[in-house]
């Protein structure tokens, strides 16, 4: 069984429209879409925005289903000037550049309990979506790290303050809540986004355009992946 988390239904509709033999389990606010998907047995949820919702859904999806990977795929905002959009970025570890204890002397981005700044990506995964993904075609594809927080960003200032932190090549709102879900149950997990907008003062209008083809482009990784699994 393996685990896929989209924050919105554009995210994953494509993917729930080949699920066979569904089956719907509802805990909380989230519903579990469970069934086999190209020929894997998978279930798939939409988390809704957010670090809370991600976690919440992840940590569900894991005690319910124990699944042996879990995914979270969809669009984000571009982390640095050389990622544009319709770019992929494949996470080799994701941050929460909204954790911020630095005036007591810590790092900014860490997680206190858990103590890390880099929640990891497993590296077996991210390989086989990066090859997944370099089978699409007019997409670039990028590996690096992923900034998550509760904000859409639309400013160029602060896109460069998180790239100037963490590296940061996308930055989106759920990835690195899942990939800390995964961490403290010990589940491998992956993020893949597909560049939506610059996270820029021009994303208001780019995200709007260019959320579909983005969201459809994630997909597509995801059904590669799967078929070659099978
Ligand atoms: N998802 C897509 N674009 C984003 C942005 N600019 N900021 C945060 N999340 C996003």
């Amino acid at each position: 069984m393996v685990g896929l988390i989209g924050a919105m239904a554009v995210e994953v509709e494509g993917l729930m429209v080949q699920l066979e033999g569904r089956t719907e389990k509802r805990i909380g606010m989230d519903t579990f879409v469970s069934g086999r998907l190209f020929g894997q047995e998978a279930v798939l949820a939409v988390c809704g925005p957010g670090k809370i919702n991600a976690a919440l859904c992840a940590q569900s999806m894991i005690f319910a289903f124990h699944p042996d990977w879990v995914l979270n795929l969809g669009v984000a905002g571009a982390g640095d000037e050389q990622v544009s959009i319709g770019d992929m970025v494949i996470a080799t570890c994701a941050v929460q550049h909204d954790c911020d204890t630095s005036p007591l002397g810590d790092p900014v981005g860490l997680v206190s309990k858990v103590n890390l700044v880099e929640f990891p990506c497993d590296a077996a995964l991210g390989d086989r979506l990066e090859r997944a993904a370099r089978t699409l075609e007019n997409v670039r594809v990028h590996r690096g790290v992923i900034a998550t927080g509760d904000q859409f960003i639309n400013r160029g200032d602060v896109r460069r303050r998180i790239h100037d932190l963490f590296g940061a090549k996308a930055v989106e709102m759920e990835g690195a809540a899942v990939a800390h879900a995964c961490y403290v149950h010990g589940v491998p997990c992956g993020v893949v986004r597909s560049i939506s907008d610059q996270a820029n003062g021009q994303s208001d209008m780019d995200y709007p355009t260019f959320v579909r083809l983005a969201a459809s482009h994630s997909q597509q990784v995801v059904q590669r992946l799967l078929e070659d699994r099978a």
